[in-house]
């Protein structure tokens, strides 16, 4: 069993750190803000009291998961003894540089040094390092515990032990995992996102309202969910950040985000986190409603 150091304790971060302590492993969960460690533990209490009315784990699996995760403020403490730090951190490239740049100063030298992001270049984070080989992608998906797939993305300098040991470490964890390069939105955003994207713009040119455009993905391509509500999901900032990434990446316009889009982030309606995107999301009520500029 590993020891494993999660840096950032959002959504995905907190979902990481689940599947690792349910797999046996030893987690240091670690975020700058107290409050949004006590918010992780508190959803992976949920999330696994949940597991256990359901049958799927046991009290005492419950019980020795939540031993596994230890929780630190200071980077330093924390990634000290790491085999594998996996950062989750806010998806900026200035905020993810830096944060490299000081797990290399802090974490063992052969420690492999993974990050989730969702579009930024494995190979730009390596360079703020002394490890490049040592750098690689591990982009997990949201829901983390109900997602199968994990994403291992090859920087340029990624040596070939590295991603051997990360694919197998990722089917340790119950997940499939899928080696890809490192280009723009690597596989699942460079053909999610123009997906996305595509269906905001038909909102946008008034093709049809947003429950239709959901409703024709649902029941005509069986996608759990529609690209509207998927992109409220994900986070409409996120989606703007992922689209921005392909349209500079590529220099293609077929990249370049809806004006809708850049005009919802702008508003601050991102989604499921704000409250309200395409749809509104009230924890107190189950049904999706369609949010007020777009009901028709
Ligand atoms: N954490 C843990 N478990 C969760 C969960 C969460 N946040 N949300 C749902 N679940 C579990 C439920 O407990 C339930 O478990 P059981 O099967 O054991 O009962 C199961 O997932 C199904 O949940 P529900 O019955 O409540 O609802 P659902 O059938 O509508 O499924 C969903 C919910 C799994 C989220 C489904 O709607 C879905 O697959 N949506 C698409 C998700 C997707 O595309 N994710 C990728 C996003 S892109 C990304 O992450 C990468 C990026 O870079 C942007």
């Amino acid at each position: 069993m590993k020891k494993v150091t999660v840096i950032g304790a959002g959504t995905m971060g907190n979902g990481i750190a689940q599947v690792f302590a349910m797999n046996g492993h030893h987690v240091h969960l670690v975020d700058v803000v107290q409050e949004a460690l006590s918010n992780a533990m508190a959803t992976i209490t949920k999330n696994l009291s949940r597991m256990v009315v359901k049958g799927k784990i046991t009290e005492e699996v419950k019980t020795a998961t939540l031993a596994n995760i230890i929780t630190f403020t200071d980077m330093a403490a924390a990634a000290c003894e790491a085999e594998i730090v996996v950062e989750a951190a806010t998806e900026n490239i200035g905020l993810k540089t830096k944060i490299f740049r000081q797990i290399d100063e802090v974490a063992p030298a052969g420690t492999i040094l993974a990050t989730n992001t969702s579009s930024i270049s494995i190979t730009k984070i390596a360079a703020a390092t002394s490890r490049p080989e040592n750098i690689i992608g591990m982009h997990f998906m949201n829901p983390v515990p109900v997602m199968k797939l994990v994403e291992v993305i090859r920087g340029y300098s990624t040596s070939d032990e590295v991603t051997s040991e990360v694919m197998e470490l990722s089917r340790q964890l119950g997940k499939v995992p899928v080696e890809v390069n490192d280009y723009p939105g690597f596989v699942a955003n460079r053909i999610l996102m123009p997906m996305i994207n595509e269906a905001i713009y038909s909102l946008f040119e008034s093709v049809a309202g947003v429950e239709e455009i959901d409703t024709v993905m649902k029941l005509g391509m069986a996608h759990p969910m529609g690209p509207l509500q998927l992109a409220d999901f994900i986070g409409l900032d996120v989606c703007l950040a992922i689209l921005q990434v392909l349209h500079e990446g590529f220099g293609n316009p077929k990249y370049a985000p809806c004006p809708l889009l850049v005009n919802l982030v702008a508003a601050g309606k991102m989604g499921v986190k704000s409250g309200e995107g395409f749809y509104l999301h009230r924890r107190d009520v189950n049904n999706l409603e369609v949010a007020p500029n777009f009901r028709r």
